[in-house]
């Protein structure tokens, strides 16, 4: 009998990621040689909402091989990253030592992390390709409210579910915006080095705005500030031109779709 890859979704997951790491690592997209000379790795769109972080503590859920939570670590917050991969949080737990900055790392499916972690942070943060891997974003929202303090402040921002309705040539509409079942895909390459001859199996789910703001108002978080952007800051997708400096349009459809969105929100 065959195993249906939704139930099978974190182990089908963490392969798919384990075996990015080392292509990821050595990719002029993540660029490590200029990150360990001291390049910040994050965007203006979530630096515009994380603000002065100095002092704070921060949870970053989501944080591959570390380079943004050692980055909120050299911005003078105390930070705390979570990802599923193995070989990803031992990559981040070696340029922790390599930077000489103490952020730490816990290796596990999200939804396990209470099993190890009971600790409440100022700050929530994940971004960019994120909630497409989680099955159920209640109980992610649950997550977040449990590990804010009251009056601690979420940051999100991540990939407009628009982006995910296409195929990858972004040619035709091909998948469902609302949440539907799940994407089983398997794809060549990987969007750091698009001709690795990596072929990736993956499980994901589309997860719709009002679903995603929906959940962390049910969870009595307030939403403060939302914004919809017309490019990525990552070339990150097939057919993506520079449009601006560090802005990516898809080359056929310019500005006229929204690629990310970022929010913050505060525990009241
Ligand atoms: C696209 S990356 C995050 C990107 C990050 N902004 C970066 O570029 O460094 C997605 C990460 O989510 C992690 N992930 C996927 N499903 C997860 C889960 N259920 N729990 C924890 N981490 C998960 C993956 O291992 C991967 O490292």
């Amino acid at each position: 009998m065959k195993t249906d890859p939704a139930k099978n979704y974190e182990a089908i997951n963490r392969q798919n990621w384990n075996a990015r790491v080392e292509t990821h690592a050595q990719s002029a997209f993540y660029d490590v040689p200029a990150f360990l000379k001291g390049r910040n790795s994050l965007n203006d769109i979530e630096l515009n909402l994380l603000g002065d972080i100095k002092g704070k503590n921060i949870l970053h859920l989501q944080c591959h091989f570390g380079q943004d939570s050692i980055s909120l670590q050299r911005l003078g917050a105390q930070v705390t990253g979570v990802d599923l991969s193995d070989k990803a949080i031992a990559y981040a737990r070696e340029l922790a030592q390599q930077t000489k900055t103490d952020t730490t790392f816990i290796c596990c499916n999200v939804y396990d992390l209470p099993d190890q972690l009971t600790e409440q942070f100022d700050m929530v943060f994940t971004s960019y390709g994120t909630i497409g891997w989680l099955p159920d974003i209640t109980n992610w929202a649950t997550l977040i409210s449990r590990y804010l303090k009251p009056g601690g402040k979420f940051v999100f921002a991540d990939f407009h579910p628009v982006v995910w309705m296409f195929d990858s040539k972004f040619e035709k509409v091909a998948y469902n915006y609302f949440k539907d079942e799940a994407i089983v895909e398997s794809e060549s390459g990987t969007y750091a080095d698009k001709d690795k001859p990596l072929e990736l199996l993956s499980v994901g789910w589309n997860h719709g705005m009002a679903e995603v703001l929906g959940v962390l108002l049910k969870q009595g978080l307030q939403i403060d500030s939302l914004e919809e952007f017309d490019y990525s800051p990552y070339n990150c997708f097939n057919d993506c031109v520079e449009t601006e400096p560090g802005k990516f349009r898809i080359k056929q459809h310019g500005n006229k779709l929204p690629l990310v969105y970022a929010f913050s929100a505060t525990k009241k």
